[in-house]
């Protein structure tokens, strides 16, 4: 397999350090582009720094949008990955420059200057992809393919609005926009993320048995780990590394079913659930392959390798 290369949105967060740490270990990495979400931007920007201090990388890291397009959002995710988004352990400030480029015009120039080579990895919401397509339409025709973590297909959401997800449900307008701008892209939903949690005694495993990288994640998943026991979330639940993982790899998808997909804008109690046409009853066109099982044991060496542990 050629080395992949990706662009990367996305609001570090506990699980995107994984998938970010996976994507240096298994590709090339053009660059971060950075979103609030999780927490707010002068976080996740600071941790996408830090990463890059960590994997002693030159990856440059360009931030984004403060807030959604058009409404506040209800909710940040501080209460799963703590106040500063990486388990609050009193990281030291990073090193790695910020890029004074805005994250929409680099997501923009380096597909431009990569036309048809890069694939995009949306792990965040959707606010700088929305943004850039905005700005320049032709985005999709540059852009090899696109995976996004976000939605709950059947409506098991993980936000105080029962059936939206967390990424598109911070932004459900800016992922109205991306998912009607891209004629095809894979989604890495809620539900398939929960299938594929790690087991916990083996995750922990590969933490003693990892390198920095290992030590690092241990120490920022704390509280991450601690919020999902305390709901009852069964194992490590990586819903940013899975959709890496599919980035990096799509022949370790093993079912998948493309349909035509829409974002609730309004809704009392559905704003931001994704709804699928599951019978194509309507006729859409089926934009969203909806990744369903992926070879669970490949996924986990693809962890195991980011996190340094050969086993
Ligand atoms: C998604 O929301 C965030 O909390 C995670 O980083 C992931 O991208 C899961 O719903
Ligand atoms: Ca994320």
């Amino acid at each position: 397999m050629t080395r992949p290369q990706l662009l990367i949105d996305t609001d570090p967060g506990v699980d995107d350090a994984l998938a970010i740490l996976m994507a240096h270990a298994h590709a090339d990495v053009a660059g971060l582009s950075i979103a609030a979400g999780n927490v707010g931007l002068g976080h996740t920007v600071r941790n996408a720094r830090t990463l890059v201090d960590l994997l002693d990388a030159a990856t440059p890291v360009f931030a984004g949008c403060a807030t959604p397009l058009v409404r506040t959002a209800d909710e940040d995710a501080a209460f799963v990955h703590g106040h500063d988004g990486f388990g609050d352990i009193g990281l030291p400030e990073p090193v790695a420059e910020l890029s004074a480029e805005p994250a929409a015009l680099a997501l923009l120039r380096l597909t431009r200057e990569r036309p048809g080579e890069l694939t995009l990895v949306a792990l965040a919401p959707l606010t700088n992809l929305a943004l850039a397509l905005r700005i320049d339409p032709a985005l999709p025709e540059r852009v090899a393919r696109l995976v996004v973590m976000g939605g709950a297909v059947s409506g098991l959401g993980n936000t105080g609005r029962v059936p939206a997800e967390f990424n598109v449900g911070f932004d459900p307008e800016a992922a109205h926009v991306v998912f009607e701008a891209f004629p095809q892209f894979d989604l890495v939903d809620w539900e398939v993320t929960l299938r594929h949690a790690f087991d916990e005694a083996q995750f922990d495993r590969w933490l003693q048995a990892g390198d920095r990288r290992a030590d690092f994640y241990g120490r920022i998943a704390g509280t991450a780990r601690a919020f999902n026991h305390a709901h009852a979330r069964r194992g490590v639940i990586a819903a940013d590394a899975l959709a890496m993982a599919v980035a990096i790899d799509p022949s370790i998808v093993t079912r998948s079913q493309a349909r035509a997909i829409a974002v609730e804008l309004d809704g009392r109690l559905t704003r931001g659930a994704t709804v699928i046409d599951w019978a194509g009853r309507l006729g859409h066109p089926a934009r969203a392959n909806l990744v369903l099982e992926v070879d669970q044991s490949r996924f986990a060496a693809m962890a195991r390798r980011a996190l340094g542990a050969t086993d």
